[in-house]
């Protein structure tokens, strides 16, 4: 199937301009390296991001750093790792007290002071707090449409299926309020009727683009689909048509969302003017058996620092600009803030930056700054610092632990019932030979070979440097809850939270 805004690339390639590029961050949900067909999925219908793939750069060695929603969106959106702002241990909820504390300086911000204009659908998942301070309007998006947590963080029993109203699958947290739809920080539904959020995401990012254009200057646009998180929803045409089952419906509507932004583009005339980037907040949530991803050749998935948790799919397409191909070299979503930011011109933050400016990967097919990567565990502490590094084609895991998120997989290294082990020596893999981290090179001691042994020791000698050096910032989680802040459309109602109930135009 061919992706119809693809038709006219060739006549875009021909008009590369130098002013600072519209930007198109898309930004799945436990979407794993398996689940995309141009990633080997056999059954995903995915044409728009095939197409995606086949006229832009993909990435073989992405990684992001905790295989988590919040730290890894705290990750993308400022260019630093988690601990160092707080956002850690696990994720955030809609009664937490904490979230992105304010003095951090997000990729809007950086493009917005640039003369962008910023927007951003879909989940943000990096804070509430008193009377919203934590939201998207506060840190430099112009415009917010979207809900502020994960789809599955309230009762959604009735919101992912048709018709609307009847029970569907999932039930999701019962003890929380009904999640809102905020239109910048008004309620614009609690709860939105899921399969009819897409359509208004696409709406949104296609005004955002209109007007950019109006205003004649650039904009960036976040969308951060709700797809493929637990539990799958999808609107009325993908329901049953994607040929993989409800997560492959899901995936198809974010594909074909993809397709719609394309489109949008397209009839704008901002092709060959706007670098579209796709990647995954972290691998798939396998304890939702199929419904809940796959991380294709890769070993376990979410929650875990296993290849399959920390490694996504990722692709950047820019045509005219951007070398259509294929990347091995290393590169984080830490890497986002300083690339866009050198390629618009934007400067960046007077902060300690854990991503590096990779715009020669991007756009001379050229070797990646980045070395090594770092991941830390879902709940970290300063103890035990990284659980594991990678440098060049080896990687070394000094713990593990499993996880109830990569739960039902074959491996029982994945499943919660893992406890946390140490490993001395660590377990040493040569990702190029071995991406699905099986065979452990120091396994057997008469086996051993002095070049498995000069690789450990580097990256033993990696983590104690980069362990030393890095101060964890006041945990943000740990300021703990209150059920007052949770977002509600009907000031003072009882019985809260249940009665913060406030119906749906679409519905
Ligand atoms: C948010 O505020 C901006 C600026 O006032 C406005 O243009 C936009 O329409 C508002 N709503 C949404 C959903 O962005
Ligand atoms: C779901 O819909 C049913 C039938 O209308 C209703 O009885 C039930 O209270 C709803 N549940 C939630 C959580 O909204
Ligand atoms: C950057 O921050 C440091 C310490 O916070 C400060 O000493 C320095 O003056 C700042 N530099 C600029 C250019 O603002």
């Amino acid at each position: 199937m061919e992706a119809l805004w693809a038709l006219c690339l060739a006549w875009a390639a021909g008009l590369a301009t130098t002013s600072p590029p519209n930007i198109v961050l898309i930004f799945a949900d436990d979407l794993g390296y398996g689940d995309l067909g141009s990633y080997g999925h056999p059954s995903s219908t995915t044409p728009n991001l095939d197409q995606l793939a086949a006229g832009g750069l993909r990435f073989t060695d992405f990684y992001v750093p905790v295989s988590l929603c919040t730290p890894s969106r705290a990750a993308l959106l400022t260019g630093r790792l988690p601990v160092r702002m707080g956002m850690y241990p696990g994720v955030l909820g809609p009664k937490s007290k904490g979230g992105l504390p304010l003095e951090e300086v997000t990729l809007a911000e950086v493009l917005a002071s640039h003369g962008y204009l910023t927007g951003m659908a879909g989940k943000w998942h990096l804070g509430v707090g008193p009377g919203g301070a934590f939201l998207p309007p506060h840190h430099g998006f112009h415009r917010f449409l979207g809900i502020p947590y994960s789809h599955d963080q309230g009762p959604c029993q009735n919101l992912t299926c048709f018709p609307p109203a009847t029970s569907c699958d999932g039930t999701c947290d019962q003890d929380e309020v009904p999640i809102p739809l905020l239109a910048n920080l008004t309620i614009e539904a609690q709860p939105p009727w899921l399969p009819g959020l897409e359509a208004r995401y696409v709406a949104f990012a296609r005004d955002l683009m209109t007007d950019a254009q109006r205003q004649g200057r650039p904009f960036f646009l976040y969308y951060a689909s709700h797809h493929t998180h637990y539990p799958q929803f999808s609107g009325q045409s993908f329901v049953g048509r994607s040929g993989r089952g409800p997560f492959g419906d899901s995936l198809m509507e974010l594909d074909a969302a993809v397709g719609a932004l394309m489109l949008a583009l397209r009839d704008l005339g901002l092709l060959r003017d706007t670098l579209v980037i796709f990647t995954s907040d972290n691998g798939p949530e396998t304890m939702r058996m199929s419904r809940g991803g796959n991380s294709g050749l890769l070993r376990c998935g979410k929650g875990t620092t296993f290849e399959g948790g920390v490694r996504e799919p990722a692709v950047a397409f820019w045509p005219g600009h951007i070398t259509p191909g294929v990347t091995h070299e290393l590169a984080s979503s830490l890497d986002l803030l300083p690339t866009l930011a050198a390629l618009s011109g934007a400067s960046l933050p007077n902060v300690t930056l854990d991503g590096m400016d990779i715009s020669s990967v991007l756009m001379s097919s050229g070797k990646s700054p980045r070395e090594s990567l770092f991941f830390y565990p879902a709940f970290p502490d300063e103890i035990h610092g990284v659980f594991a590094v990678r440098s060049g084609k080896y990687k070394a895991h000094f713990f593990t632990q499993g996880s109830t998120l990569s739960d039902t997989t074959p491996d029982p290294a994945c499943h919660a019932a893992n406890p946390l082990t140490a490993h001395d020596p660590p377990l040493l893999y040569d990702l190029s030979e071995d991406p699905g981290e099986n065979y452990n090179l120091l396994e057997r001691e008469a086996e051993v070979t002095p070049e498995a042994l000069r690789a450990m020791k580097h990256l033993q000698l990696l983590k104690v440097q980069f362990d030393a050096a890095m101060t964890f910032g006041p945990s943000q989680m740990a300021l703990g809850d209150d059920p007052g802040l949770q977002i509600c459309c009907k000031p003072s109602c009882t019985p809260y939270p249940a009665c913060c109930h406030c119906p749906d135009a679409l519905v």
